[in-house]
């Protein structure tokens, strides 16, 4: 049984062999791809509200032959409404379904169900904690476009609470690349993922501007502010934000990724420019799903 609840359990050499598999559905036509998780039943907890992640994780398991038990708003509908512990309905839920894609509010609830868990889990974010599944999409999307060797990538956002830059930064540390880490004061990477960095081979600068930085980038990563991990005054913090006007200032090959969804932080009008990748980033994430699935029960 193997729970993916961390991007860290990840090497270059298994994102090789998975990258190998999702181009290979990528390029298969519908009725061609191979059905290894016939018989099989996922279920996807979600505690939290979703779009990309639970239609394509659903998707994936449609495609690759298997059924699937679907809780989306799962605080709502759940006996955790009557008082039922997350470890209970992991139990329970593991009795019905051969693995459990599961999203929660809560960083390292991917974590304490996996400690229960009869079956595998697959962590699709757990609060600010990792989206690991999301990682691996946007690098897969990131290798289509560019070799990562000494590529400036510059993380803009919510370096604090978003799980899908914390994810992708521990990915990104195995590459000999230049991060600029692009934050508002006080929303800077959490201590730990900054030692992280500090002990690779990467170079790394904070700035507090998205523009001055922007003719240096070869990949841009935006994410929109976490205003649901914050109450009060911090929800209103603005981010960086990317306006048409500032798409001079990018480097003609540079890349424009953002896991979406985009609120503020990405003009609509940016979506025209073909340095905008990240629609085609969405859509990578039913490949990699599917690649990850097909992985995790063709070697049974
Ligand atoms: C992300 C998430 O849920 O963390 N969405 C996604 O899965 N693509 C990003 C976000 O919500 O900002």
């Amino acid at each position: 049984m193997r729970h993916i609840v961390s991007i860290k359990q990840f090497d270059k050499q298994q994102l090789a062999k998975l990258f190998a598999v999702a181009k290979r559905l990528q390029l298969s036509p519908p009725w061609a791809v191979p059905q290894p998780l016939k018989g099989r039943v996922i279920a996807t907890l979600f505690y939290e509200s979703s779009t990309r992640t639970r239609l394509s994780f659903e998707s994936a398991v449609l495609r690759l032959g298997g059924g699937i038990l679907s809780t989306d708003n799962a605080q709502e509908v759940l006996s955790s409404t009557k008082g039922e512990s997350l470890a209970d309905t992991i139990r329970i839920i593991g009795g019905y379904a051969d693995a459990i894609v599961l999203r929660h509010p809560e960083a390292g609830a991917a974590e304490r169900a996996a400690k229960v868990s009869p079956v595998p889990i697959i962590n699709a974010g757990d609060g600010s904690g990792e989206h690991p599944t999301q990682a691996l999409l946007d690098i897969y999307t990131m290798q289509q476009h560019k070799t990562l060797n000494n590529m400036v990538v510059g993380l803009a956002g919510d370096l604090r609470g978003s799980r899908t830059l914390h994810s992708l930064l521990l990915l990104l540390i195995n590459y000999p690349i230049h991060l600029r880490l692009i934050a508002p004061k006080g929303f800077d990477l959490p201590p730990e993922l900054m030692q992280q960095v500090e002990q690779r081979n990467v170079s790394w600068a904070i700035e507090r501007a998205l523009q001055p930085v922007l003719p240096r980038l070869d990949v841009l990563y935006i994410n929109r502010w976490q205003s649901e991990r914050y109450r009060g005054a911090k929800s209103k913090v603005l981010g960086p934000a990317l306006r048409e006007e500032d798409l001079v200032l990018l480097k003609h090959n540079a890349v424009i990724m953002n896991p979406l969804p985009r609120v503020s932080e990405v003009d609509a009008a940016v979506d025209a420019d073909p340095r905008a990748i990240y629609f085609e980033q969405a859509k990578n994430g039913l490949y990699v799903r599917m690649a990850l699935l097909s992985r995790l029960f063709d070697n049974d």
